[in-house]
């Protein structure tokens, strides 16, 4: 696929035109930093496998998995540190594309919408949308693209299992339409019902892609570009009839606009059988034709870091105990700006302190070598990291802070206590060091005291997380109910006493100082809301 429209992607001009360093510049015009996100079993696993494996980053994909062992070992990055060629911290995914260097942030493995996936959105330049054709558009698809569309991100949507029965393409592309308001813009339309996915047309080129299959889908898929007056004789009523689908798609304007992608108006539209590896280059092609190159960030205070200024950086994630021998607390870094060198002595924002950076060399499989620098756009992971925490900013030369990672609202309330009230101190650590992490929520009140705070989450599975990490990481395992609450509003100290009269709401304060009360249902809100117009009780909007 060479001959596909290839329009510039701009970088926003520098700000302080004396820190203009060419090769920074060159470096960051040249990544495509971004996430594969989507409602559990979209695909997400099998895709991230298929894109590797294009970008010819693996030879095989029983480089990475067997086909009884597959699930797990594919979403298990550190498995494919075997692989030669690309650079994975349990974080990212890097590899070259088309001269272009790729880098695949991972999102959770599992089954749950938690505010990990949020956060991970906060250090990627796109996203590419997994979606279900027989499922269309389902409750964690709906959520991200909120997400996404709050925070600017653009989205590359991809309708996967084409293999397999599903929606009508152009009613699929309606629910996008209508669901979410995004304007789609297929780059590709599929010849073939879903089901009998012989290929796509290539809209930009008005040409067939047939795909066939190979054994296994153990390499990547063999793809034939044909003429459209051969694929008509060739592939008689399918052609014709996606032919036709995708003239009525021009007529309505649904043709890709640069613009107003990156202005998140419209969504380019693939479609795929990430089993089969079809359709999976035109994804990479995408990102790299179409997906922006990491670009100036904004900061705290409204103003630009050029790419092109010093060094700087946020933390987007922090996780310890990743290497069973040896308890570590490795902190994940998005560079914006700037060379990252191995070593370099740079300042944490929050302190004002230096921080001696160091590469988490022992994250690495033994084959690999160890980056000693790093660009715009790439994730870099710095061992015994401790001081810094989710959201910090780390800077060389002129001082940035970038503006705080987003608190989400949660939905789900335990209460938790130790299973072994020896265990005190250890239950203490542990519940710091996961709030710390932003694994979970903590929330707590004089009234339920030390030893019970209240943990709040977006997704339930982040208390399976705690459990499992309480019981393994700390040697403290903690027993949890449930508490009948839904909804969570901000408050203030006022409010609070008034609140506290009502034995229908509870009020309880976040490790950030944040005053939150609970309620069970919207009915039981509103009702508060309606008795109480006096009090303060604002919505925790995603990103609040
Ligand atoms: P996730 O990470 O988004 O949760 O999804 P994952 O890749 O694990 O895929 C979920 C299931 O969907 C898997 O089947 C996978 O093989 C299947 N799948 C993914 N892409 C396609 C596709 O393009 N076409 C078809 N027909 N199936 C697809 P499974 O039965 O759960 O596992 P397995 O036994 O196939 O490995």
């Amino acid at each position: 696929l060479t001959d596909v429209s290839k329009p510039q992607v701009q970088s926003s001009p520098a700000h302080n035109p004396e820190a203009q360093n060419p090769q920074v510049q060159a470096e960051a015009t040249r990544r495509r930093t971004f996430a594969v996100i989507s409602h559990p079993d979209a695909g997400k696993s099998t895709l991230t496998e298929a894109l590797l494996l294009h970008a010819r980053a693996i030879t095989s994909a029983g480089a990475t998995h067997g086909k009884a062992g597959r699930r797990g070992t594919v979403s298990d990055w550190m498995a494919m540190e075997q692989a030669r060629g690309i650079s994975i911290t349990s974080a990212a995914i890097q590899f070259e594309y088309r001269n272009s260097v790729i880098n695949l942030v991972d999102t959770p493995g599992h089954a749950d919408f938690s505010e990990d996936t949020f956060r991970v959105l906060s250090a990627v330049d796109a996203a590419v949308m997994l979606v279900d054709a027989s499922k269309g558009l389902e409750v964690q698809t709906m959520k991200l693209f909120a997400v996404c569309k709050q925070r600017g991100i653009p989205v590359i949507t991809v309708i996967n299992k084409w293999d397999r029965p599903g929606s009508a393409a152009l009613d699929l592309m309606d629910e996008i339409r209508t669901r979410t308001g995004l304007v789609p813009t297929p780059l590709t339309w599929p010849v073939g019902i879903a089901g009998d996915f012989r290929g796509v047309i290539e809209r930009s080129t008005d040409e067939f892609i047939r795909f066939t299959r190979t054994a296994g889908g153990a390499t990547t898929a063999d793809s034939e570009r044909i003429s459209a007056a051969v694929a008509a004789t060739e592939e008689g009523d399918a052609w014709v009839a996606a032919a036709e689908e995708s003239e009525l798609l021009a007529e309505e304007d649904q043709n890709h606009d640069q613009a107003r992608f990156l202005a998140g108006e419209t969504t380019p539209v693939l479609f795929s059988a990430a089993v089969l590896n079809f359709g999976v280059q035109h994804i990479l092609d995408t990102l790299v034709d179409f997906a922006p190159a990491a670009e100036a960030r904004e900061d705290a205070g409204g103003g630009h870091r050029a790419v092109s200024s010093e060094f700087s950086g946020f933390v987007f994630k922090v996780q310890s105990g990743m290497n069973s021998s040896h308890r570590d607390y490795v902190a994940f870094v998005r560079v914006c700006s700037g060379q990252f060198r191995r070593g370099m002595i740079v300042t944490h924002a929050a302190s004002g302190r230096p921080f001696a950076t160091k590469y988490a060399q022992h994250l690495f499989g033994k084959e690999r070598e160890v980056a000693d620098e790093a660009w715009p756009g790439d994730i870099v992971g710095l061992v015994n990291a401790s001081a810094l925490r989710v959201g910090d900013t780390i800077f060389e030369g002129d001082a940035v802070t970038f503006p705080p990672l987003p608190i989400f609202a949660p939905e789900h309330f335990r209460v938790v206590r130790p299973a072994d009230t020896s265990k005190h101190k250890q239950f203490r650590r542990g519940i710091d060091q996961l709030d710390h992490e932003g694994v979970i929520q903590v929330m707590r009140s004089e009234l339920r005291g030390d030893q019970a705070p209240v943990l709040g989450a977006v997704g339930p599975m982040q208390f399976e997380v705690v459990e499992e990490r309480m019981t393994h990481d700390f040697g403290a395992a903690i027993r949890m109910e449930a508490l009948p609450y839904q909804l969570a509003r901000r408050t203030d100290k006022e409010s609070a006493l008034i609140l506290g009269h009502d034995r229908q709401v509870e009020v309880l304060m976040r490790t950030d100082g944040t005053l939150l009360a609970l309620f069970s249902t919207p009915w039981r809100l509103r009702n508060t809301e309606r008795d109480h117009p006096e009090i303060l009780l604002e919505d925790l909007a995603a990103g609040a």
